[in-house]
């Protein structure tokens, strides 16, 4: 394990993982191989382009020729799959992308690793494929799946096809399914950093529903540690939940968000919920902390931190929020029903 190409690199979490294993392993490379959709940014890459372990391609996932081709060209024996649509209510609106490239792209992938004989495929999972869960119970790896948004039901058929290249051809995969990540360069559509930097522009913060659905709120350093022992202390076609074990309700998270701004709460919107809103994650994490992993914060601890950020780096969310951004937020909460405002 040495050269990784790590799909959907230019996201999120991709870019945290990215530094973390050139910080962390001196001789590594790494290939970001990303479609830069609208979620991609290079911005996230900045503090590690000039590295001479790093290198960039632009591409599709589902483009299989071009997938092989940056493969052997880069020598790469290790997949990460970060790539993927990802946002539950863009699925909502319009999923195809998310059949396109959460499955179909999945497979190729699983193709690739197949026929060109890597030593692993790693899958990026998240544990909205278990559906919502009842009070009192937590999710294991081999409960079964019951993905309930286009969204959750493309990222559980990866998961899917990973298991069956495992069990029918022998590909050396594991997988691990992540709750909520919080932390730098998350985009701007995803709740914390959206009711983050309208707080700060003293915008409302619309909360779906009743807000009191629970969500594992998780720094995502914590997640690419995770990752990063379950690709090198993990068995091969087995499956890791990640996450804090902890859940809050998305009313606690709005109260800290507001709070570390020093902002009133006033500025909070009960608006319509979203359809089929599952009301709770929850997992249980006694196999990977098996391997020795232990996540270091908190769901409020992980908040407070990423609100610090978004204060720290607007030169970040700024122009994102100045551009194309403005007509997703007026399609998705321009004609939603307000309800109520303020928490008290
Ligand atoms: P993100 O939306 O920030 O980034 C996704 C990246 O994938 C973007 O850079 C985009 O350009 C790229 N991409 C999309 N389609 C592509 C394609 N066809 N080919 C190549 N690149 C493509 O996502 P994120 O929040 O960083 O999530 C990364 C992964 O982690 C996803 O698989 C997601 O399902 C999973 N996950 C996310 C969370 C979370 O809280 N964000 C939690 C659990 C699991
Ligand atoms: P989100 O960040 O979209 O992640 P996911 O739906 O994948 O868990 O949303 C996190 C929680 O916040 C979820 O319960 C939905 C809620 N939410 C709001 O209340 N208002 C919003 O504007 C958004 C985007 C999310």
């Amino acid at each position: 394990m040495q050269v990784f190409l790590i799909t959907g690199g230019a996201g999120f979490i991709g870019a945290n993982f990215v530094a973390h294993l050139l910080d962390t392993y001196p001789d590594y490379r790494v290939v970001v191989y990303d479609k830069l959709t609208y979620a991609g940014n290079l911005d996230n890459l900045r503090a590690v382009w000039e590295n001479p372990r790093f290198s960039f391609v632009q591409g599709d996932i589902c483009d299989r020729p071009h997938v092989e081709q940056v493969v052997k060209e880069h020598g790469v024996d290790t997949i990460v799959n970060f790539a993927a649509e990802t946002h539950v209510d863009r699925s909502i609106l319009n999923p195809d992308a998310f059949i396109q490239t959460n499955v179909y792209g999945t497979y190729v992938l699983l193709e690739v690793t197949k026929d060109l004989g890597l030593e692993r495929f790693h899958q990026v999972s998240t544990d909205e494929v278990y559906g919502d869960i009842p009070p009192g119970y937590r999710s294991r790896e081999d409960d079964p799946l019951r993905p309930r948004s286009p969204y959750s039901a493309a990222k559980a058929s990866g998961d899917l096809l990973t298991l069956s290249y495992f069990t029918t051809y022998q590909v050396p995969v594991t997988i691990t399914r992540a709750s909520n990540n919080v932390g730098p360069y998350q985009h701007l559509e995803k709740v914390v950093p959206l009711f983050t930097t309208n707080a700060l522009e003293d915008k409302p913060l619309p909360v779906y529903g009743d807000g009191r659905q629970m969500r594992d709120y998780m720094w995502v350093g914590d997640h690419c540690r995770a990752i990063d022992v379950v690709l090198h202390k993990g068995t091969l076609g087995e499956v890791y939940n990640v996450g804090t074990g902890q859940e809050i309700e998305n009313l606690t998270m709005v109260r800290i968000v507001l709070d570390t701004l020093g902002k009133p709460h006033s500025l909070v919107q009960f608006v319509e919920d979203r359809p089929g809103h599952d009301r709770r994650y929850a997992m249980d994490i006694q196999k990977i902390r098996a391997l020795g992993w232990e996540p270091r914060y908190t769901p409020q601890e992980a908040v407070a931190k990423a609100v610090r950020w978004y204060v720290e780096n607007e030169w970040w969310w700024r122009p994102i929020k100045e551009g194309e951004f403005q007509d997703y937020y007026r399609r998705l909460y321009g004609q939603r029903k307000v309800y109520r405002t303020g928490l008290e």
